[in-house]
């Protein structure tokens, strides 16, 4: 079977090879790939920028098939189903934390960007009927990060005002989508027009550019200030989020793309109570919770682009330019 794989070559750093079928073990189901989705973890990785990496890995953690082999002890009936994977791995025992055994995946073990997977059985949860399986190719990373910030540690509600920054982003675009559902005002910044055009067309309450110099003012004319904030772009924008927040404010981030904060307005955060929150990925319930929510609210992810697996390296190359909207899908 054919998968992308990490080289160790730094001048080609991925490459399709030839691999032998997988097997599944007692307790595993092999999926048949039928599509699979970019994260900006699978740049960093073929930028040789992410912890960990090794070479002769399969990458890609979101992955949408069909199970067409079960290991030993999987019932019968899950055979020829259509399944998202959870790219979760070893979260363990304390919901609040991952433990230390934790790994997501696509590195270090083998992951989606190939065309047959065999994962432990209770790594897949029905496709959502509403969606194509390049739609459900597009959730399991992205929505999972989006579902914990948004709701387990930002706790936003009806009626709150949110500011979702970098709405282009993979991640960001469920963090939207999410808080407008649950009826949150939500307002955006982008670096792009076009991008926040699209979301103010789908009812975003009001589209800031983070490139212009006073982007923070502007924000807080039009919202009046923020219960909370979704962030993966830190650097020295983060700093602003502090002044524009409503009291008792949280400030989530899942990402730090624009490096570390040159510095930060600690004595207005405490003052005001604000509450600076790092999140990463969710674990196995907020997982089904994700999918759950996705399917009773019919939601629908912003794909750009889906092309076939053999195209995979231009997906890439678009990621590089991060002239994207939604996520960049490839199909088997
Ligand atoms: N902790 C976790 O579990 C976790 C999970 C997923 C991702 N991450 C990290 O989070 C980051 C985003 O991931 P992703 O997959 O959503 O990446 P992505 O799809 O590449 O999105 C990155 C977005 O960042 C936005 N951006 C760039 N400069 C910005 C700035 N100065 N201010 C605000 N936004 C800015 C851009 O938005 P526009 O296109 O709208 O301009 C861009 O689309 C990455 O660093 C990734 O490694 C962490």
């Amino acid at each position: 079977m054919k998968a992308l794989q990490l080289t160790g070559n730094k001048e080609n750093p991925l490459a399709f090879v030839e691999l032998p079928m997988p097997e599944p073990k007692a307790g595993e189901v092999l999926v048949q790939l039928k599509a699979s989705a970019l994260n900006r973890r699978d740049y960093w990785i073929r930028e040789g920028m992410y912890p960990g990496i090794r070479p002769n890995v399969t990458l890609g953690s979101d992955g949408c098939g069909t199970i067409v082999k079960l290991g030993e002890n999987v019932s019968e009936s899950l055979l020829n189903q259509e399944v998202v994977i959870n790219p979760n791995q070893n979260w363990g025992e304390n919901p609040i934390v991952q433990s230390d055994e934790y790994t997501m995946l696509g590195m270090p073990s083998n992951g989606t960007f190939a065309e047959y997977l065999a994962v432990p059985v209770d790594r897949v949860h029905p496709k959502p009927a509403h969606l194509t399986s390049e739609e459900a190719a597009a959730l399991p990373l992205g929505a999972l990060t989006a579902y914990r910030a948004v709701f387990t540690h930002a706790e936003v509600k009806e009626g709150d005002s949110v500011l979702i920054s970098g709405v282009g982003g993979g991640v960001a675009q469920f963090a939207f989508l999410f808080a407008q559902t649950i009826g949150a005002k939500v307002f955006v910044t982008s670096g792009s027009e076009e991008k926040s055009q699209k979301v103010l067309d789908t009812g975003a309450a009001g589209a800031v550019n983070y490139k212009s110099e006073d982007w923070d003012k502007q924000l807080k004319k039009i919202s009046g200030g923020f219960d909370a904030v979704i962030d993966s772009a830190g650097g020295d924008g983060f700093s602003k989020f502090v002044r524009i927040m409503n009291p008792a404010g949280r400030i989530v981030f899942y990402g730090a793309t624009r490096g570390v904060p040159p510095k930060l307005d600690v004595f207005t955060a405490f003052f005001r109570q604000v509450r600076f929150q790092g999140s990463t990925m969710g674990n196995d319930i907020e997982f089904e919770k994700m999918l759950q929510f996705i399917g009773d609210h019919k939601l629908k992810p912003f794909v750009d682009s889906v092309r076939p697996f053999d195209e995979i390296l231009d997906a890439f190359e678009i990621m590089a330019k991060n002239t994207q909207f939604g996520k960049l899908v490839v199909r088997f």
